[in-house]
């Protein structure tokens, strides 16, 4: 049995997530900051076989909160293994475009509030020499596109952030794993037209779970979003300004 502690545990994916963790029997902490949605999500983990299902409501962004409350859930789980984020917010391009506020808002809830989680996470478990960070990115973050800019650069300069992590916590036998999926139907998805290339979260929650298994680097939820960001990436400048994605 490991033990979990899930950011964002309220979140479609994170949930289906937590299903596949309760059902091999895991310990799980959930942490969102909706009280009566967490305790809907504990009960069902219960039913489904974990181990244990402990919560905690906290607002992502009270970042003073952090250092504090990773210290009380690792005594409280006996020592964490596993920790996964999962919170984030598609905001609206346009508003963010008509003034910095909501710009500074998606930048705090996708970018900051992980890096201030993920500050006293890592040092723990580098002096521990054990653990696993997972992080969920997307594929908005490997080129920026008039569409979702903003939270593209969210996500993009978590990427790096978690790369550079992985960098350093290798060395102590830790894991960071960069999750990036595409398009999933999801709320956050819910006004979007949806494609061809849409994913249920069952299906990214699968691969999730088997890249936290393995200690994977980076994994692109599902796969075939790998070879579609590479020709994404290898478009000419020139060319992808004329483009409206
Ligand atoms: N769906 C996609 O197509 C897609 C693609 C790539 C990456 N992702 C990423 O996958 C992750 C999960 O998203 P999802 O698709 O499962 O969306 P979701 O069901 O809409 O979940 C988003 C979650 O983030 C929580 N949240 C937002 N702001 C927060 C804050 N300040 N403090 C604490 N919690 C906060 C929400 O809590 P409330 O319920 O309280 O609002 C909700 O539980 C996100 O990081 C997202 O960026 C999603």
């Amino acid at each position: 049995m490991k033990k979990y502690l899930i950011f964002g545990a309220t979140s479609a994916i994170a949930e289906a997530t937590a299903r596949i963790l309760a059902s091999r029997g895991e310990a799980l902490f959930l942490v969102a900051r909706d009280k009566k949605k967490l305790e809907a999500v504990a009960g069902d983990l219960k039913v489904r076989g974990a181990a244990q299902v402990n919560l905690a409501v906290m607002d992502a962004n009270d970042f003073r909160k952090h250092p504090g409350f990773l210290a009380e859930a690792d005594k409280r789980m006996g020592g964490l293994d596993v920790l996964l984020v999962a919170h984030g917010t598609l905001g609206d391009q346009k508003v963010s475009q008509s003034g910095y506020a909501e710009t500074e808002k998606e930048l705090c809830t996708n970018f900051l509030s992980v890096v201030s989680l993920l500050t006293p996470a890592a040092n723990l478990f580098e002096t521990r020499r054990h653990g696993t960070l997972a992080v969920i990115s997307s594929v908005a973050g490997d080129r920026g596109r008039q569409s979702n800019y903003v939270y593209g650069t969210a996500k993009a300069a978590l990427s790096t952030f978690l790369q550079g992590l992985r960098n350093r916590l290798s060395k102590a036998g830790v894991s960071v794993v960069t999750i990036k999926p595409g398009v999933v139907d999801t709320p956050m998805t819910a006004h979007m037209k949806k494609g061809l290339l849409v994913a249920n979260a069952e299906t990214v929650a699968k691969g999730i779970v088997r890249a936290m298994d393995r200690g994977s680097d980076v994994v692109y939820l599902p796969w075939f979003w790998r070879p579609i960001m590479f020709i994404i990436r290898a478009i000419p400048e020139k060319l992808f300004k004329k483009l409206s994605l």
